[in-house]
């Protein structure tokens, strides 16, 4: 920003991976993580079916304990390894098993390998909200309207580039631009997401199910979650960070 002028456009910073996060990044921004196969895709299924939080954790032991202290009755844990159910858990990472049946008014307690984690490293900024495909307009309408600076961050796949969290990544970018009218500013990985979401948008699914992580998740018999995760707003629930527990946020 040149000196004496006002700066009256929304700086948005995307990282690709998160192993350029550092908390310092984060601080007095909006921040958006993005895991759409599939942690914050669940976490909306679960969410929306009524569940009274989600909360991420770093590992199975930690969720474990977690789960103890809330009460077997209280809460659930759910996760997965390699995108399969960690034993003797509840639940794994698959949206389609989180009704109002399953965890309705319970705390999920969850662990999956790339998503969780971030969350709880990104405790300091706020508000920091939980991205995908699924709730993608409500994520933009939220980032519009607290009109500051914006971090988005692709949760990735073990520490690399993901298409799926591009792709969510720069159709939220596209919302900002177009729906909400907001001035940005982008770093060259928000604008390879933008040119990434507008050069797909019309083939999605086909393109996330492409994907190195979409077809994993096919090959393992999870190809129905990759369908439902690629399905733009389909999922209208936004969840925002609360005391390390992702809790709906009304509109
Ligand atoms: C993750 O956080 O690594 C993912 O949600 C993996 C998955 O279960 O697809």
């Amino acid at each position: 920003m040149a000196f004496g002028l006002i700066k009256d456009d929304m700086d948005i910073d995307l990282f690709l991976t998160p192993v350029p996060l550092a908390k310092a990044d984060l601080q007095g921004k909006t921040v958006v993580v993005i895991d759409v196969l599939r942690f914050c895709t669940t976490a909306c299924a679960a969410l929306a079916a009524g569940a009274r939080a989600v909360i991420p954790t770093d590992g199975p032991g930690e969720a474990g304990e977690m789960r103890m202290k809330l009460g077997a009755d209280m809460a659930v844990v759910a996760g997965e390894r390699n995108g399969v159910k960690l034993e003797s858990f509840d639940f794994g990472n698959s949206p389609a098993e989180f009704t109002k049946a399953t965890v309705g008014g319970k705390h999920v307690v969850m662990t999956t390998t790339n998503g969780t984690g971030i969350f709880t490293r990104a405790g300091m900024a706020g508000p920091v909200l939980a991205g995908a495909i699924v709730n993608a307009s409500k994520v933009a309408e939220r980032v519009a309207r607290e009109g500051k600076d914006a971090v988005i961050v692709c949760s990735g796949i073990e520490g690399g580039f993901s298409i799926e969290d591009t792709i969510c990544g720069g159709l939220l970018i596209h919302q900002l631009a177009t729906t909400h009218s907001v001035a940005t500013t982008l770093n060259d990985a928000g604008s390879l997401a933008l040119l990434l979401f507008r050069s797909n948008k019309t083939a999605l699914k086909q393109t996330i199910e492409q994907g190195e992580h979409g077809r994993f998740l096919t090959s393992i018999g999870f190809g129905g979650d990759v369908e439902t995760a690629s399905a733009i707003d389909s999922m209208p629930v936004l969840p925002v960070l609360k005391d390390g527990r992702l809790v709906l946020e009304e509109s």
